[in-house]
């Protein structure tokens, strides 16, 4: 498998949180970035890093976007998804079509639009509520999640042979600019995630940045069809254990 000096990547979602750390870091990493989201951010990241503005639930447009992605920056070495549902409306018709029908309607248009020889890589972002019920995030969230992790593993038999590999990185809670302030001021809440979580914190939005970047690395080159857990190892804990721990009672 080949390596690309300076990879073309394009970010679905990353004109803000994990996916904007993730456009920093690739930027850094010298690839030429490609970021999709509605709006434009006021702030540009230094690099090769350019951002179209266009809503994942207008196809036509999204075709047109998709298009001129590659006539401007050329063909795909990576493709990442960070979207998900923040919009008006319907909750359940928003984030089915926005996180799990996007994220299909792209892999099909894009998929010749990659470069032949290199590694190629898809990554999308999923959720532990793909596998558990959290009752902060609403029934569509979980059902688009464990969509996707079943469309990444669909695609990474299918595309396999084409010499794709999917993947899916699925993280805890995460800290991120937009909401650390919120998450590092409670303190209540940072010494439950220090006795609860095995790492004993929360994880960063750069270092679900750097899983990806592994995946989108010839260091991953034999990996395809994965969820990897980015939680500190949160989901290992039994009920038991937990509820042990929060009672004070022995082991
Ligand atoms: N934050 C966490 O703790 C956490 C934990 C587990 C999993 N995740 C998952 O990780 C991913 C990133 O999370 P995040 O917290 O960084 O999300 P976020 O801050 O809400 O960012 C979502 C991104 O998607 C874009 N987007 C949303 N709707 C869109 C639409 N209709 N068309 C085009 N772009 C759209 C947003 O840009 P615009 O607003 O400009 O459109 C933004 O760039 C998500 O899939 C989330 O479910 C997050």
């Amino acid at each position: 498998v080949t390596s690309q000096a300076n990879p073309h990547s394009l970010i679905i979602g990353g004109t803000r949180g994990m996916g904007r750390a993730l456009a920093e870091l690739f930027a850094r990493e010298q690839h030429t970035v490609s970021v999709i989201g509605r709006q434009i951010p006021p702030e540009p990241i230094t690099g090769k890093v350019h951002f179209w503005s266009v809503d994942l639930l207008e196809r036509q447009e999204l075709s047109k976007t998709l298009d001129d992605v590659i006539v401007r920056h050329g063909n795909l070495n990576n493709l990442i998804f960070l979207q998900r549902f923040k919009g008006k409306g319907d909750k359940w018709e928003g984030e089915i079509q926005t996180s799990l029908s996007a994220t299909k309607f792209v892999i099909d248009a894009l998929i010749d639009q990659f470069h032949d020889a290199s590694d190629k890589s898809i990554v999308i972002v999923s959720s532990a509520a793909s596998d558990v019920v959290a009752e902060e995030q609403d029934a569509a969230y979980h059902v688009a999640k464990a969509g996707l992790n079943q469309l990444a593993r669909y695609y990474a038999v299918v595309l396999g042979p084409k010499g794709f590999r999917v993947n899916v990185v699925s993280p805890g809670t995460v800290l991120k600019k937009e909401n650390q302030e919120y998450y590092l001021g409670n303190d209540k809440l940072q010494k439950l995630v220090g006795r609860t979580v095995p790492l004993g914190r929360m994880g960063t939005a750069l270092e679900v940045a750097h899983v990806i970047s592994f995946l989108c690395s010839p260091k991953a080159s034999f990996l395809t069809g994965q969820t990897i857990l980015v939680d500190g190892g949160a989901n290992l804990v039994s009920c038991e254990t937990l509820a042990r721990k929060l009672a004070d009672l022995k082991f």
